[in-house]
């Protein structure tokens, strides 16, 4: 029954190159701040307690299917969750974003980083995976999801967001026996991280390597391609793994080369000409600015037409945004754009 469902999804469908009925969309950020369901949530719970809440993760998961028709849901998380229990908590302050208790600077912090036991170390992640699969009936998949091991490195590194990755790249180039072990320990963690997630029933996952796009070709082949190839190669193959980050126009060779049976696509480039670049053997997922969501319709209707035609009906194309969805984005925009992806698209 359940596979039967899994056999017919467009989503799961197209990440195999596989012929689809329309084009299937799911939007990064699907669950949050624009909607008005997730912020009267968020007035009773910090952002943690809901990821740490397995029954609340579930409900904002599932929160945004009742208003779009996306092809796939993604569990509700952060990629910075992992870190706290490999020994680098942090909070959120308040419009700050993440901030670090302390830093990874030196070899001696780098021995004391704990490799984690998914299971018992994250047990609210694999059980918001389970309630959601039991909800969805099947009807759509759930995708799991992790950071790649630059862009954690840096929030580790740095303490929080950065400008111009300084203590990031500093490591990289002026210690590189610290920056490799940091690098496999995050590794090891994001395999047994990503693979405890397909365990529990997620049905595809992604790698957000959010931040790579400060780098050049030759330092992520030389300080990151390694690391990224290897968490890729080591994850459970049932199950298709979408690759992403930002920023990447020069390095989306490379980042299919590291691997991935998908990879995202952010705005600035052409979705064509990118897919082109990187090989028809892969599908690609994008690309829709987010910003275009606070236009007219008339624009978001241009625009979902310029990638579709991009896209050229070629098997293997998910649509999404370039990056995550914008707090304050109007949610009759949002509801709209997925119904004209599929209307458009429709064969
Ligand atoms: O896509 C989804 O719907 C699943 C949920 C999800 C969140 N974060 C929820 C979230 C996913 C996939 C992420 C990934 C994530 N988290 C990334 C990679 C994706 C990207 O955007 O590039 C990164 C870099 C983070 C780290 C992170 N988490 C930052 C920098 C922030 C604060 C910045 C901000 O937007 O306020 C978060 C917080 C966060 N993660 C929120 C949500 C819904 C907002 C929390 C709130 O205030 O309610």
């Amino acid at each position: 029954m359940m596979k039967e469902t899994e056999n017919r999804s467009p989503f799961l469908l197209a990440c195999q190159r596989k012929p689809t009925p329309y084009t299937p969309i799911w939007l990064m950020r699907q669950a949050g701040r624009y909607m008005k369901e997730y912020r009267d949530l968020r007035k009773k719970y910090s952002f943690l307690e809901m990821c740490k809440k397995p029954e609340l993760a579930a409900e904002v998961t599932l929160q945004p299917l009742q208003k779009i028709k996306v092809d796939a849901a993604i569990i509700f998380s952060d990629i910075l969750i992992p870190l706290e229990p490999m020994g680098v908590g942090f909070e959120f302050a308040k419009g700050e974003g993440p901030v670090f208790h302390r830093s990874i600077r030196e070899m001696k912090d780098v021995d004391r980083l704990k490799i984690i036991e998914p299971e018992e170390d994250t047990p609210f992640l694999m059980k918001a995976i389970r309630i959601v699969r039991k909800e969805l009936e099947g009807k759509i998949p759930l995708i799991g999801f992790s950071g790649a091991p630059f862009t954690l490195a840096s929030y580790i590194i740095e303490g929080g967001h950065s400008q111009n990755y300084i203590l990031t790249k500093s490591m990289m180039y002026q210690d590189r026996a610290t920056w490799d072990k940091l690098m496999e320990k995050l590794s090891e963690v994001l395999i047994r991280y990503l693979n405890a997630q397909i365990r529990a029933g997620v049905q595809a996952v992604q790698v957000f390597d959010s931040w790579v796009g400060c780098l050049s070709q030759a330092d992520y082949k030389e300080f990151v391609l390694p690391y990224s190839q290897k968490i890729l190669n080591c994850l459970n193959k049932s199950v298709p793994a979408i690759h992403f980050g930002t920023s990447t126009s020069t390095l989306l060779p490379l980042m299919k080369r590291a691997g991935g049976d998908v990879i995202g696509v952010d705005w600035r480039d052409d979705l064509g000409e990118a897919w082109k670049r990187i090989g028809y053997d892969v599908g690609v997922q994008g690309n829709l600015d987010p910003v275009v969501l606070f236009g007219p319709i008339d624009l978001i209707k241009k625009e979902v037409k310029r990638i579709l035609r991009q896209a050229d009906g070629r098997p293997g194309h998910i649509f999404n945004l370039g990056h995550g969805i914008l707090p304050n984005t109007p949610v009759e925009h949002v509801v709209a754009l997925v119904d004209m992806v599929h209307e458009y698209s429709s064969k």
